[in-house]
């Protein structure tokens, strides 16, 4: 408690200093005019668990993420479900529109596995109203001209493959993996030729396994969550192989593997131990997927940290699993390209108090994040959300792994609930600074391919409920049918897809202005969402009640007519 004070103190001290001395240099504080290479791809994306609904329908299996969210209270902010969600499941040709209005070229969204394959496992069944289900939500992009980039895997596991084998603590996962990948090569992939096979592993892994925070739940600190990581990092390279075998020579497609990190920025770029930390940040956090994947094994950082801890826990081997030498050559290379995804800076600094409870992902990282969670508050004053630290991001991500190919995956901002406006003036100040950050990246050097605005419309934020609010659309959750409208930044992003970049201060600043006069019209649309809701209720329950009463009055007429006869 008494720590808990002195770094609350610490932070309200220290806030004031980083807001003032960064970010130093001039170049990150002007804005650059220019625009993208050309054939640049812009998107935007979402999940399956957090937009389609229809948890139980079609002959879906569930998810552990069905099975979290039904399993009691205090698990998910207001007991929130995603039963429903967006109800994308039964909006396909609604949503198109959307993106065809955006005027993206790439839609990026995630398979559900389990409604594919309803026990998670390839050999005992494969529900085929799933294949035809996303199967015209391909043909419906491409018939809009939008590229389909598709995930296969966002969080949202078969629960019989936790159920019967521990999820992904179990190597048998790997293979699961990858005959489920191939399921959806086969079915797909003559018309998908941009696959992700992990989106965010480590929230999945770390919050799954570690913290409990998400499905599954586990709290198996400072183990669970290597061990997931080690099986997920296989199952990645087994999809790869395969489908570089087999797939690829018919398909001729890119899979690569998309993996989320903030920019971790020393708080004192002067003091050594600072700079260790954040570079500790960012190979705990990246490094520990991206390593392998490029360099064939875990950040040395990591080898060294855990391995010396695990000696002083007592143990006679690391928490941190390593792979054999067959392994490390039989994954390293196994991505086309890096997506990256990135969402906000946190400032770093070396822990300097000891740590009081056993092994656990913090302990062996060492060091504190000033950014979280106090961000959430701050965000709003927090002058333009850092983007610089994007840059650096993208920069630290084409030297540490050889110049690949990079698409950013997710890239957004959250609003809370309570903000039912449309007008959204913070979201276009974070599009407008990172996607320029971005630019200024791709003058650096770094080979940039895609943007994805995270996300299309707002969805089931997983713990938070429906109270984080990322979408470009603003989705009305208490009406049955989930009407959508368009904020602000949807008619600011078309404009810079439009232009492909920022091409002058004067057309720039035009943008803005009427991406707010748009977004008053709909405000008043969406002021007089209750009305119509109360109408629609209205013709729903009155129709019927009228109908029944007017049927109930013939009868008792006719009785009485016939009574009247005799
Ligand atoms: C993995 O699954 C197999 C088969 O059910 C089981 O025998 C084994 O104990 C599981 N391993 C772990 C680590 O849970
Ligand atoms: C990928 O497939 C190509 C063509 O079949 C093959 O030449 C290459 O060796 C494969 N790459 C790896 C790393 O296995």
């Amino acid at each position: 408690m008494t720590l808990a004070w002195v770094l609350t103190l610490w932070m309200l001290l220290l806030v004031p200093r980083l807001g003032a001395g960064r970010p130093g240099s001039p170049e990150d504080a002007s804005f650059y005019y220019g625009t993208f290479p050309p054939g640049f791809s812009w998107g935007t994306g979402s999940s399956a668990f957090q937009t389609e609904g229809a948890w139980d329908q079609d002959g879906k299996g569930p998810s552990i993420w069905d099975a979290f969210t039904h399993g009691g209270k205090g698990k998910v902010l207001g007991d929130e479900t995603a039963d429903v969600a967006c109800n994308s499941y039964y909006r396909v040709q609604e949503d198109v529109v959307l993106l065809r209005d955006l005027g993206v070229n790439h839609y990026q969204f995630s398979l559900s596995w389990p409604r594919l394959l309803p026990t998670g496992i390839r050999a005992e069944q494969v529900n085929e109203r799933g294949v035809t289900f996303y199967s015209g939500l391909i043909d419906a992009l491409l018939q809009s001209n939008i590229t389909p980039v598709v995930t296969l895997h966002h969080w949202d596991l078969p629960q019989l493959l936790q159920v019967r084998f521990g999820g992904w603590q179990n190597v048998s996962m790997t293979g699961y993996f990858r005959d489920y990948a191939e399921l959806c090569f086969e079915a797909f992939g003559d018309r998908v030729k941009r696959w992700i096979t992990f989106s965010d592993p480590r929230a999945m892994a770390e919050k799954g396994y570690e913290t409990g925070q998400h499905a599954p739940g586990l709290q198996l600190r400072g183990t669970g969550l290597y061990t997931a990581a080690h099986h997920i990092i296989k199952a990645h390279a087994l999809a790869w192989h395969a489908y570089n075998s087999t797939w690829r020579p018919k398909q001729q497609g890119l899979l690569g593997i998309s993996l989320n990190c903030d920019w971790g920025e020393p708080v004192d770029m002067s003091r050594p131990m600072d700079v260790e930390a954040a570079e500790r940040y960012l190979q705990f956090c990246l490094g520990w997927f991206a390593n392998p994947i490029y360099a064939g094994d875990y950040p040395q950082v990591m080898k060294d940290s855990i391995g010396r801890k695990s000696v002083e826990q007592g143990l006679d081997m690391s928490r941190l699993p390593a792979f054999s030498r067959q392994e490390k050559g039989y994954i390293k290379g196994t991505s086309d390209f890096l997506g990256l995804g990135h969402f906000m800076t946190r400032y770093i600094t070396e822990r300097s108090y000891p740590s009081r409870h056993g092994p656990s992902y913090q302990n062996d990282r060492d060091l504190v994040e000033l950014a979280d969670p106090c961000w959430l508050d701050l965000r709003p004053k927090w002058p333009h959300s850092a983007p610089w630290g994007f840059r650096r991001l993208l920069n630290f991500a084409q030297t540490q792994y050889g110049d690949p190919p990079i698409y950013v995956t997710e890239n957004g901002a959250s609003q809370n609930l309570h903000c039912t406006q449309l007008c959204d003036k913070w979201r276009i100040q974070y599009l407008k600074g990172h996607i320029n950050e971005m630019l200024k990246a791709i003058k650096d050097g770094a080979n940039i391919k895609g943007y994805t605005s995270w996300s299309l419309s707002d969805k089931f934020e997983w713990e938070k409920g429906y109270m984080d609010r990322y979408g470009l659309y603003y989705v009305e959750f208490n009406s049955r049918n989930k009407p959508r409208y368009p904020k602000a930044s949807v008619h600011y992003y078309r404009k810079i897809i439009t232009a492909n970049g920022f091409p002058n201060p004067r057309e720039v600043e035009s943008w803005y202005h009427k991406a707010l006069e748009t977004c008053f019209i709909n405000n008043q649309m969406l002021a007089a969402e209750p009305l119509q809701r109360y109408m629609q209720m209205a013709t729903e329950v009155a129709v019927p009640t009228v109908s029944a009463l007017c049927v109930l009055l013939a009868a008792v007429l006719l009785v009485l007519l016939l009574q009247a006869r005799n």
